[in-house]
């Protein structure tokens, strides 16, 4: 048992009631509702996460604050009726604003006699923790494509080599000058072949690193793209000026961004909105690596959304929801990425897709 101190008086009790105090600094979002779905209460914490405040919105039905998720308004309903508590885990709620944060939710109905039930709202947001999580599963899926790949390249470029010099050894020995159509379609289709395996390991030289600004990138792939895009498509730009420069290889980054910017132009087909925006993140850990800076370039598009059934393995090699892809645009563009200690990631629902391409500021040297 706990005794009680001694000099217990020297440690008053904060001039909130003790209770208040503690809801007020939880970083755990609370929020009473009434027997009508209204808001009653709301600690410091929620009004961060619906940036509002509680005496601009007291009083608001619930459903006007976190609009545009009927599955959840129901549930609180449901609840509210009968009294059941209920958790939900990696709920997305769509704010006033429009912006999708994604929590964990426990609801728990309060009755005290005489007086109708009310609600309580406990949300935890845990879009940096399913953030982190997914970059680490990129990460990983990127070292393991890599080995196999590295692997399967290795046996099959041995015995292209020795298929592809016996077919021009028996060219040199053909009696008739045209047999050699057959030798050609031998050395025509292994050549494909290694060029193929070679693509899909990506670059084999080191990359040249050196000091550059990521505008000067992006106003290269800005000015390839322009040229491929069809007349119905609008190309944006929304940069932030103060981003320093990075110790990136020009070609390899420009070649990355190309690869994305391409996708969201096939995804357009012939008319939609391509906007390539730069920000800086302070504090943000890529992986397990928290770094000070890191520079992120987003190629955004309001296409029709990647393929539900591909969504989990786009970055896996030879993937493709398109008729005629190969499948390597974004296994390369990650794997370049990887080369810089940075990575790719993507969010997509029809009408907007953005891929973020990450990569850390280093400190110069
Ligand atoms: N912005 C986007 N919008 C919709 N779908 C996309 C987008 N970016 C990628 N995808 C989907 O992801 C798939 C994989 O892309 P990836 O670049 O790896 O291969 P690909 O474009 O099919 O072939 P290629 O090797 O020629 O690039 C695409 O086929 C497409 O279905
Ligand atoms: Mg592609």
């Amino acid at each position: 048992m706990v005794k009680p101190l001694k000099n217990a008086t020297k440690y008053p009790i904060p001039p909130l009631s003790l209770h208040r105090y503690l809801v007020e600094n939880l970083t755990t979002v609370v929020l009473l509702l009434d027997a009508q779905g209204c808001l009653m209460y709301m600690n410091p914490a929620g009004e961060m996460l619906l940036e509002v405040s509680l005496r601009r919105v007291r009083g608001f039905p619930i459903r006007e604050l976190v609009p545009g998720d009927a599955r959840f308004q129901e549930n609180l309903q449901q609840s509210l009726a009968s009294g059941h508590p209920f958790t939900e885990r990696e709920r997305e709620l769509k704010l006033p604003h429009g912006r999708h944060i994604t929590v964990d939710i426990g609801v728990s109905p309060l009755s005290e006699t005489n007086q109708p039930r009310s609600l309580l709202i406990e949300m935890v947001q845990i879009d940096r923790q399913l953030r982190i999580s997914r970059e680490e599963h990129l990460l990983q899926q990127q070292a393991a494509t890599r080995a196999l790949l590295r692997g399967l390249a290795h046996e099959i470029k041995n015995p292209l080599g020795g298929l592809r010099g016996a077919a021009q050894l028996l060219e040199r020995e053909l009696p008739s000058a045209e047999l050699m159509e057959f030798t050609r379609i031998i050395i025509g289709e292994a050549d494909r072949l290694q060029n193929l395996v070679d693509r899909m390991l990506g670059p084999n030289s080191l990359p040249r690193k050196g000091l550059l600004n990521i505008h000067e990138v992006l106003s290269h792939v800005y000015q390839l793209i322009q040229v491929e895009a069809p007349p119905g498509i609008c190309l944006h730009t929304d940069y932030d000026p103060s981003i320093p420069d990075i110790r990136a290889d020009r070609d390899l980054l420009v070649q990355a961004v190309l690869n994305i910017a391409r996708n969201a132009l096939q995804a357009l087909e012939s008319q939609g909105r391509l906007l390539l925006r730069t920000r800086i993140l302070r504090q943000y850990t890529l992986g397990q690596v928290r770094h000070r800076l890191v520079a992120m370039i987003q190629v955004v598009d309001d296409g029709p959304g990647i393929p539900e059934n591909i969504r989990d393995n786009i970055f896996y090699p030879m993937v493709s929801g398109r008729t005629g892809g190969t499948g390597l645009g974004l296994s390369i563009a990650q794997s370049l990425l990887h080369q810089h200690g940075g990575l790719i990631e993507f969010r997509s629902r029809p009408g907007k897709t953005v891929f973020s391409l990450l990569i850390p500021v280093e400190p110069n040297p």
